[in-house]
């Protein structure tokens, strides 16, 4: 069954390349990135999974633990992880799931049949510390995902789950945010003390509200 934005996300039990992992325990306080690629040993999946490992301390510093996933079992994953590393100059650093029997696959609905036979998409899932799917993501086997902009979408993620505001059309962190339009003027004075300017009253932009 499809996973929706706002649902709990599926809790499982499964085997990765640093052991058992029971998913909500595992998440705790953190944010989590659930991510699938369609099989060991191919090209585009070697260097995703190069990049997010060198982008870990970019999601350490938000919070965020990685977890990716394929239908190939654990030890697939790592014997394939000396090829990321020797071609990436990366080591894996977080754990990947094996699911060979489709279970976490399943759950996720990761498996698009009239895309690829058998084998997981390139899908996203990013899980808020109260294990809600806060968004999701299906790129085809063909087009490798952009660490930037999943980076980019965390700190709007986390932005909004603290502050009444919404991030605009490319948007990176730094740059001013909308304030949310329920927001009548006089409270959003006291909310937004560095200011905002009106474009139109439902169109309030006010500098990034944890800078
Ligand atoms: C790739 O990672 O390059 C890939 C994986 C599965 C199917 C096609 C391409």
């Amino acid at each position: 069954m499809a996973v929706h934005l706002g649902d709990v996300a599926p809790d499982f039990t499964a085997e990765t390349t640093e052991g058992t992992v029971s998913f909500h325990d595992w998440i705790g306080d953190s944010w989590a990135i659930l991510f699938s690629h369609p099989k060991d040993f191919t090209p585009v999946c070697t260097t995703e999974l190069g990049a997010f490992a060198k982008a870990k301390p970019e999601f350490d510093r938000r919070n965020t633990k990685l977890i990716g996933l394929s239908v190939d079992p654990v030890d697939s994953h790592r014997d394939w992880a000396k090829d990321i590393e020797d071609t990436q100059g990366q080591a894996l650093n977080f754990p990947v799931i094996g699911d060979p029997d489709h279970k976490v696959a399943d759950l996720y609905d990761m498996i698009h049949p009239n895309a690829l036979d058998t084998l997981t998409v390139r899908s996203v899932f990013i899980i808020g510390p109260d294990k809600k799917v806060k968004l999701t993501l299906t790129y085809p086997a063909s087009t490798g995902r952009n660490v930037a902009e999943i980076l980019r979408v965390l700190d709007s993620l986390q932005l909004t789950a603290d502050y009444q505001v919404s991030t605009p059309v490319n948007w990176n962190d730094g740059d001013d945010v909308i304030i949310a339009p329920a927001i009548p003027d006089e409270e959003a004075k006291v909310k937004f003390p560095k200011g905002f300017r009106t474009l139109r009253p439902y169109l309030r932009l006010t500098p990034q509200p944890n800078r």
